[in-house]
């Protein structure tokens, strides 16, 4: 049960993303490797594939803006979750973790427990693709399937989560697929089971009007356009700050000029990066 037409609507999102990253991997100068990006694509060959991808892999600025922040970012969030275990987390949860393959390829310290929540469909097919390839987790692995819009933290817990102990959550690609109510709970959900120490990072600045106007002239990207909800807007950090996070923002252009991959247009996008203090 390996085909695409597993992953209707949001769900194929994922096989976009996998698309970019597979693109990356095989670059001489690449910014992260992500090998089973690979697997995930040609599992899903002969499909159409994501809206998401076809728009990425078109060569229109809007394919181009999406696909290098999709880059920038995995290798960003790679580094934060990392930097986040060195501080001291010992669990990591991705928030709607699609495609993502974190757990088999970084270089996670003993004891992390790394918990992926996405829509059950997500996780089949790749459940599918990886028992199919045999590939083993480098940290202990938890598949959480559920539904961001209802009440998924209790099929966390019973995943065996524990909120007494300090997290790095990651929000990627997410937020902006929810609506604003749906996409503030979900944060509240986080932020209520971050012990002291507790880390999240996610996108800011995405520029939502910038993207919807590209996506009417873009081939493709109308289906895409229409599962865009706007999730907390384009500066998710005051949402955070509100409730006493201590929030870093990082931006897009100056990440990737960091990493040798400078930006050919310019952008507004980033990151935040927030910490939960003792008391927080
Ligand atoms: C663009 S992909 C990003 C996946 C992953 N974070 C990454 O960057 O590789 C968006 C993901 O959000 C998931 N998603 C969207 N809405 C969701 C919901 N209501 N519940 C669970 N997952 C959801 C989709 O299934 C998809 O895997």
């Amino acid at each position: 049960m390996t085909s695409a037409d597993a992953l209707p609507g949001v769900s194929r999102t994922a096989l976009g993303v996998a698309r970019v990253r597979a693109r990356e991997s095989a670059r001489d100068d690449r910014l992260f490797e992500d090998p089973l990006a690979g697997l995930f694509v040609a599992a899903a060959a002969g499909e159409p594939g994501s809206e998401e991808g076809a728009a990425a892999g078109a060569g229109n600025p809007l394919g181009a803006a999406l696909a290098f922040q999709i880059v920038v970012r995995t290798r960003f969030f790679d580094d934060h979750l990392l930097d986040a275990c060195a501080a001291g987390c010992r669990q990591v949860v991705l928030v709607a973790a699609g495609l993502d393959s974190r757990a088999f390829r970084l270089d996670w310290p003993d004891g992390v427990r790394l918990f992926e929540v996405d829509l059950p469909e997500v996780l089949a097919f790749k459940d599918a693709v990886l028992a199919e390839h045999r590939v083993r987790p480098r940290c202990e692995r938890h598949a959480v399937a559920a539904d961001l819009r209802e009440d998924w933290a209790a099929a966390l817990a019973a995943a065996g989560f524990d909120p007494g102990r300090a997290t790095a959550w990651l929000s990627e690609g997410l937020l902006i697929y929810l609506g604003a109510a749906d996409a503030a709970a979900v944060l509240a959900a986080v932020e209520a089971r971050s012990a002291p120490g507790s880390r999240v990072a996610l996108e800011s600045g995405g520029g939502h009007a910038w993207l919807r106007a590209q996506a009417e002239t873009t081939p493709g990207a109308g289906h895409l356009a229409s599962l865009w909800q706007g999730g907390l807007g384009d500066d998710p950090a005051d949402w955070l700050r509100a409730r006493g996070w201590e929030t870093t923002t990082h931006s897009l252009a100056a990440l990737a000029a960091g990493y040798g991959r400078p930006a050919r247009s310019a952008s507004q996008s980033g990151f935040v990066t927030a910490t939960r203090q003792p008391g927080g």
